[in-house]
């Protein structure tokens, strides 16, 4: 285990449960219903992935975990938190999110920096350490207009990381790099996820990046987005020499299936 790493929790429980959860919206053009009956629910360590076709409330059920949306029925409910309330979470997106006039570290320390206004010394050597965990050690004075797509988007995991979050939320991160690149990013974020056992909810178009990190699969419908098959990955890890894999190749399969539905 790095130094940085959370000691593996003994008793998981759930961290976020979704109860009958529906999220309409309101428009010019009449009412559009984005999930329907959702019950689903992320327990502390797990790495739960979310893959369906574009506009089936993907985004919609990450930004009800991110309270930047309220559902229109049900209840999103933090039961393994103190006070009920949202706990840590990190998030990272398709689009990096880095402030270009800010070196890859002070683009880590940016959220505490919000958070309490200043940051410690040791603050700046956990940016260090996440530097090189993410695989950018010796850039981390470099703009994010010196970096490569992919290490941009290494720089905007390490910032999701930095709180040690009990969640973090992934909206195709991956999505916008080339084949070898993400390969690469994958597997890494596999290793660190491995080592930190932080809950992960990936929302991906990629069935093989779902497969290759997941725990379980949900896959979702078309408008308006329900729950149309759970499938739990129980595939040894790391899965980095998957290729080839028939049993990996069955679940992609299936995947494939559920989604051509
Ligand atoms: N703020 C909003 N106002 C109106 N409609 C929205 C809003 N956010 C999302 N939608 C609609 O809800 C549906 C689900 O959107 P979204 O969650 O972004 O899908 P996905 O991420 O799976 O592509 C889409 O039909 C989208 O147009
Ligand atoms: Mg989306």
């Amino acid at each position: 285990m790095s130094e940085l790493a959370k000691k593996p929790s003994s008793n998981a429980q759930p961290i976020v449960r979704f109860e009958n959860v529906a999220k309409h919206f309101e428009t010019s053009t009449g009412t559009t219903i984005a999930l329907q009956n959702i019950n689903q629910h992320i327990m502390a360590g797990e790495f739960v992935a979310v893959i369906g076709p574009s506009g089936c409330g993907k985004s919609t059920l990450l930004r009800l975990l991110c309270g930047l949306e309220q559902p229109t029925s049900g209840e999103v409910s933090w039961p393994s938190s103190a006070d009920k309330s949202t706990p840590d979470i990190g998030v990272a997106f398709q689009e990096h999110r880095l402030l270009p006039w800010m070196n890859v570290q002070k683009n880590i320390l940016l959220p505490t920096l919000m958070q309490k206004g200043s940051y410690s010394a040791e603050d700046e050597k956990r940016a260090l350490l996440l530097c090189e965990m993410v695989g950018l050690k010796g850039f981390e004075g470099r703009g994010p207009a010196e970096l490569s797509g992919g290490m941009r988007q290494r720089a905007s995991f390490a910032r999701a990381l930095f709180s040690q979050p009990s969640l973090l939320l992934l909206d195709e991160p991956f999505g916008a790099l080339d084949a070898l690149t993400r390969e690469k990013i994958i597997a890494d974020a596999e290793r660190i996820w491995m080592d930190q056992k932080f809950g992960a909810f990936l929302i991906t178009h990629s069935i093989s990046e779902a497969v290759h990190l997941a725990d379980r699969v949900i896959v979702m419908s078309a408008r308006p987005g329900r729950v149309v098959a759970e499938i739990p990955i129980t595939l040894e890890r790391p899965r980095t020499n998957f290729l080839g894999d028939p049993q990996f190749a069955r679940l992609c399969d299936e995947l494939r299936q559920h989604l051509e539905l």
